[in-house]
């Protein structure tokens, strides 16, 4: 390792998007693919193309796994505590490079960067740190199995893991991946998502810089062309996967195939129940975290069904459309900014149909906030925050996870009824109760059907903490010690008899 960065940070990101141009990151090299093929990385604000992405197919998928098992060889013998000092140093120089990739993520993904960009590459480093002092706690077992027989168990790396990641919260979401699984002693390789190749690449090369060759490998590339050899090839040992339920369902059919264990995080469609007594300004801020206006609903978390008891149901929608309507949308670069855009057309016209599907059922879409006027931005990909009220439990947008600036707030007056509805969902990622009394409380977190759920508060995800889904929102959880060793170790039990 270097003990000193030679990548001098670029906070220009039109420049580093170019000299990021048409690259994997294979065996620490910084390579094109194999066929020569690359594709366009457009700036969601603007329609203009950016930058290239190197077009991965099985080819690339096979060079990276090769080199990955080489590295994994002398990474898995490497003392724990010493696999975890270089990936706190990742963590480290992640830091150093934080302003870069902010700029960089807000120019791929049209997150805006005051409220969006910025605070994603400030907590990067967060979850390096967090697992590499999590390294010695690789811990096994002495079992009292018989007094002549010294019986242990110890925690072993799986080998190489696949890792296949979204393009909403890319940094953090690959982060909460490749962290536990290097410390645990696999190397990995990470498929891009398309619309957001390049940060994640910087972060690679950063890494690098760090890691011995071949640890940590990525490619760009689309999801059946590269993700699907990824998941598919022998060498690779675990898949994990971020994205939609549909993709989900495709990685965990051919995980099976070769019976090797995935850890899927899929979608939401998280309800927010605020009781008569709650806190009206504390809740209708939770809100505004929950829905993820900032980040265009952009989130598998989103707080997508809020459930308002009658008697301040009116004053609620009211205090939270002001508050909608006070955030700017514009230009994600810039620091006025509150709002930035869509990450690609597919999903803006995804995000429309559901708009308009609510309209067609009856509901009332309140439209929230002002469209950019700058004519620069005109081609952006912009669409006003939407609120439904009086909108049918069934319509689609109550019931499907679209992914967009879109909430449904729904009137309540009964305690039961309430918790049924918010339970009659495919999904159970995430729920919030807001309430004063401890009874409803305590009695709503027992019974609400998800994997997180939170009183009075709207947190993202934490690296110490469990995070995951039950139902269709996913198998296995991430963050937390837990998730590096139920997800990236296996164990083994070893008897030694001397009778
Ligand atoms: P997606 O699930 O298709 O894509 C996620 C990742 O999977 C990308 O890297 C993609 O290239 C890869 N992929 C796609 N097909 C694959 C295949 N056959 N084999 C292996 N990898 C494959 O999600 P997409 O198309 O970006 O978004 C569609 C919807 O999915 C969104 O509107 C949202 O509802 C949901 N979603 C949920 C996320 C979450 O955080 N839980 C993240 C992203 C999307
Ligand atoms: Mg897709």
């Amino acid at each position: 390792m270097n003990m000193v960065s030679s990548i001098q940070q670029n906070t220009d990101p039109f420049a580093l998007a170019k000299e990021l141009s048409g690259f994997h990151l294979i065996d620490g090299e910084m390579v094109k693919a194999a066929s020569g093929k690359t594709f366009d990385v457009v700036n969601p604000a603007t329609g203009d193309v950016i930058g290239q992405a190197a077009d991965g197919d099985e080819a690339d998928v096979d060079r990276a796994v090769q080199s990955a098992a080489a590295a994994q060889k002398a990474w898995k013998k490497m003392p724990a505590r010493e696999r975890g000092k270089l990936v706190a140093e990742c963590g480290r120089r992640l830091t150093e490079h934080a302003e870069e990739l902010a700029r960089l993520i807000a120019l791929e993904t049209g997150k805006a960067l005051r409220t969006e960009s910025r605070v994603e590459a400030n907590v990067l480093a967060d979850a390096f740190v967090f697992y590499g002092g999590l390294a010695s706690e690789l811990k096994g077992e002495s079992v009292p199995f018989n007094p002549n027989m010294l019986t242990v168990t110890q925690r072993e790396p799986i080998g190489v893991v696949g890792a296949i990641i979204p393009w909403n919260v890319p940094l953090m979401l690959m982060a909460l991946k490749i962290a536990p699984a290097l410390v645990a002693g696999n190397t990995v390789v990470v498929k891009s998502a398309e619309e957001a190749p390049l940060t994640v690449l910087r972060v690679c090369q950063i890494m690098n810089e760090v890691l011995p060759k071949g640890c940590f490998n990525i490619l760009a590339g689309f999801g059946p062309e590269c993700g699907g050899p990824l998941v598919a090839h022998p060498k690779v040992g675990k898949v994990t996967f971020t994205g939609s339920v549909e993709t989900g369902k495709i990685v965990s059919k051919a995980a099976a195939e070769k019976l090797i264990p995935v850890t899927l995080e899929l979608g939401g469609k998280s309800p927010m129940i605020v009781f008569a007594d709650a806190d009206l300004d504390k809740a209708v801020a939770g809100a505004v975290a929950g829905v993820r206006f900032t980040r265009q609903g952009q989130s598998c978390t989103a707080s997508s069904r809020i459930y308002v008891h009658e008697s301040i149901h009116d004053e609620f929608v009211q205090k939270l459309k002001a508050k909608a309507d006070a955030m700017k949308m514009g230009d994600p670069l810039d620091e006025e900014t509150d709002i930035g855009t869509i990450v690609s057309p597919d999903q803006m016209e995804r995000v429309k149909g559901y708009i308009q599907k609510g309209i067609d059922a009856g509901g009332t879409a309140n439209l929230c906030s002002q469209l950019p006027d700058d004519p620069a931005l005109k081609k952006g990909l912009y669409v006003q925050p939407v609120i439904f009220t009086d909108i049918s439990p069934d319509a689609p947008p109550s019931r499907e996870e679209i992914f967009g600036p879109v909430t449904c707030v729904f009137k309540f007056t009964d305690y039961e009824q309430v918790i049924e509805a918010a339970n009659d969902s495919e999904f159970g990622l995430a729920a919030t109760v807001w309430t004063k009394d401890l009874h409803t409380a305590m009695d709503a977190t027992q019974r609400l059907e998800a994997g997180f759920v939170q009183v009075n508060q709207n947190l993202v995800v934490q690296p110490n903490l469990s995070y995951g889904g039950i139902k269709k929102s996913g198998i296995g959880r991430e963050a937390s010690l837990e998730a590096m060793l139920e997800h990236f170790t296996h164990k083994k039990t070893i008897i030694f008899n001397m009778g």
